[in-house]
Formats: C-alpha cells, sequence, structure tokens
C-alpha cells in the first residue's frame, strides 16, 4: 500500500477510495452508473429499486433554492427485472456495486432483493424516502427490524440501512438496524421540507411536501453521523451536503468509514476526484497516514 492511499474496505467489500456516488442521481442506467465510475467514484449506488417499475410523481419533482433542492420524485425506477438489464453492463466495472432497495411491504424487498442477488455486491435499504406514502419505514423500530431480518433471509452480501434524520432517536433506530443483521448504516436520507408559491398560496411540488438535499443538509449529516456512531459497532457511512473536501474530512471527523455524494454532483462529476484530492491534501498537511487516523475523531472532544 503506497502512502496516503485511500482504499478502504467495508463489510469485506475493497473501496479503491471512500468516496462513493449516493443512491437517487444518475443511478438508474447501467452508462450513468459507468459514467461516475470512468469520474472517480469508489463504488456506486443505484437508485432505489422497487419490484415493480415506477413512474414517480407528476411535476414539478425538483427545484432549487438557496443551493439547495428540494425534492419528491416518488421513486421512478425500471423496476428489478428490468433494472438487471442494466446491472448486466457493468460487469467489467471493478467496483463496489450496491443496489439501493425497497418495497411497500416487507415481501416486495424480499423479492427485491432475491432478484438482483446475483448482480451486486451488496444492498442499501432505504428506509427512508421522505416521498412516497409510509416511505419512512425506520419512524418505527418494529418496521427497521423486520425489513432488515426479511432483507437478510434473501442474501448472505452486505445490507446497509439508510436511514432519515426526521425520526426520533435515531442512534436507537440504527441499534436496531445492527441488532436485526445490518452490516453498515447509511446516514442521512434528505430533510422533510416543502416550498409555497407566494402569488397562488400553492405547494410547488405536485406532492406538496418533499426532501431537502444540498451544502445545507450537512450539519444536520454531521449530528446524526455522530449520534450513530456512538451507539454502533458496525460501519457508518456519511452522505448529506457533501460539496467539498472539507465536508467530507467533517463526516469522518464524525464518525464515517466512507461517505457518498448526491446533490454534489450539481457541481459537475470532478467532484468525486476534487474531494478525494483534498482528502489526501488534507491528511498530508496534517500529518496523518489514512483517514483511519481521523475517523471519529470528535468524539475525543
Ligand atoms: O422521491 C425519491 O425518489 C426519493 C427517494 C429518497 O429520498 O429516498
Amino acid at each position: 500500500m503506497s502512502f496516503l492511499d485511500l482504499e478502504t474496505q467495508i463489510n469485506g467489500l475493497d473501496f479503491e477510495n471512500p468516496v462513493m456516488l449516493a443512491a437517487g442521481i444518475l443511478g438508474t442506467t447501467g452508462s450513468s452508473l459507468k459514467n461516475v465510475s470512468n469520474h472517480g467514484a469508489g463504488g456506486l449506488v443505484t437508485k432505489t429499486i422497487t419490484k415493480p417499475p415506477k413512474k414517480g410523481h407528476n411535476g414539478p419533482v425538483l427545484l432549487e433554492a438557496n443551493s439547495s433542492y428540494l425534492n419528491a420524485m416518488g421513486l421512478p425506477n425500471p423496476g428489478a427485472s428490468e433494472f438487471i438489464e442494466e446491472l448486466k453492463d457493468l460487469k467489467d466495472i471493478k467496483k463496489p456495486i450496491i443496489a439501493s432497495v425497497s418495497g411497500e411491504k416487507i415481501e416486495e424487498l424480499k423479492e427485491v432483493v432475491s432478484l438482483l442477488n446475483d448482480y451486486v455486491d451488496g444492498f442499501e435499504v432505504n428506509l427512508s424516502c421522505p416521498n412516497v406514502e409510509g416511505g419512512i419505514i425506520c419512524k418505527e423500530s418494529s418496521l427497521v427490524e423486520s425489513y432488515i431480518i426479511g432483507a437478510r433471509k434473501e442474501t448472505n452480501k452486505p445490507i446497509w440501512a439508510k436511514l432519515s434524520p426526521d425520526i426520533e432517536e435515531i442512534d436507537k433506530k440504527a441499534k436496531v438496524a445492527e441488532k436485526s443483521g445490518a452490516n453498515a448504516i447509511v446516514a442521512i436520507n434528505t430533510v422533510e421540507g416543502m416550498e409555497i408559491d407566494i402569488k397562488s398560496g400553492r405547494p410547488i411540488l405536485s406532492n406538496k411536501k418533499g426532501g431537502i438535499s444540498g451544502e445545507a443538509i450537512n450539519p444536520i449529516a454531521l449530528k446524526c453521523v455522530y449520534d450513530i456512531y456512538k451507539a454502533v459497532e458496525i460501519p457508518v457511512i456519511g452522505v448529506g451536503g457533501v460539496y467539498n473536501w472539507e465536508n467530507a474530512i467533517k463526516l469522518i471527523m464524525a464518525g464515517s468509514s466512507a461517505i457518498q455524494i448526491g446533490s454534489g454532483i450539481s457541481k459537475g462529476l470532478n467532484i468525486f476526484e476534487e474531494v478525494k484530492k483534498g482528502i489526501i491534501e488534507f491528511l498530508k498537511k496534517e500529518g496523518f497516514n489514512s483517514i483511519d487516523e481521523i475517523k471519529g475523531i470528535s468524539h475525543r472532544y
């Protein structure tokens, strides 16, 4: 291993660097995932896949304000069987590919995991979508438990549980996921919000409410990762508002073993290289040899 190699192991999977693509963006086709891979992402998380194809909500589904995004896409995706064709395209990519998966019922989730199992390296169970009825599954500990146990029955591969910041006691929900068989916790999904047009008084999104992403949510992600890191033994993967290497370093210092980039891609796909370079330069400058040396460092104080 060379000095300051960013290679990272999570659940036995080798990531050439800890900067991954987050679920939800550029993750529904093989070609868009390949493109992100070619831009230096260390791992790829797909758009959330359900059993049936989903069209998503009618527009407007996305708006941008104050460097933040508000989306209510409604989980548009081609459905698990169709998505397998996209995954077949990725056979030559030697980076971990994690399928983000969900289901309205546990049985649906189990079918999705079973269908995709031969084509991916692991699963991120989306327990936290604010944009579909009952999508913030992780509000209920009992559902966290049954969804993770259900997924575990269908795969021996790593299972990550993605949590929402809009729940009580996120640390306790993370612990429940761990006890139920999750191998890592991903925090956070978008923060619930809405926008209103003052001329008409009408909510702007067709779904009325949605999820906020963008750099503004980085401090919320930091707090959630910080709390979860204290509660669990399994790795925590930080996501939320990574727009530059400083945001990434902070998530690692809060306790993240790796980080994911979603809305930050709006700055261009070079963000993966920029964040990696920034992490390496920071470590060198501050006299650290690896990200492990700064992981969770904020807990010393
Ligand atoms: O609406 C959406 O597709 C968003 C999903 C999510 O935030 O998990």
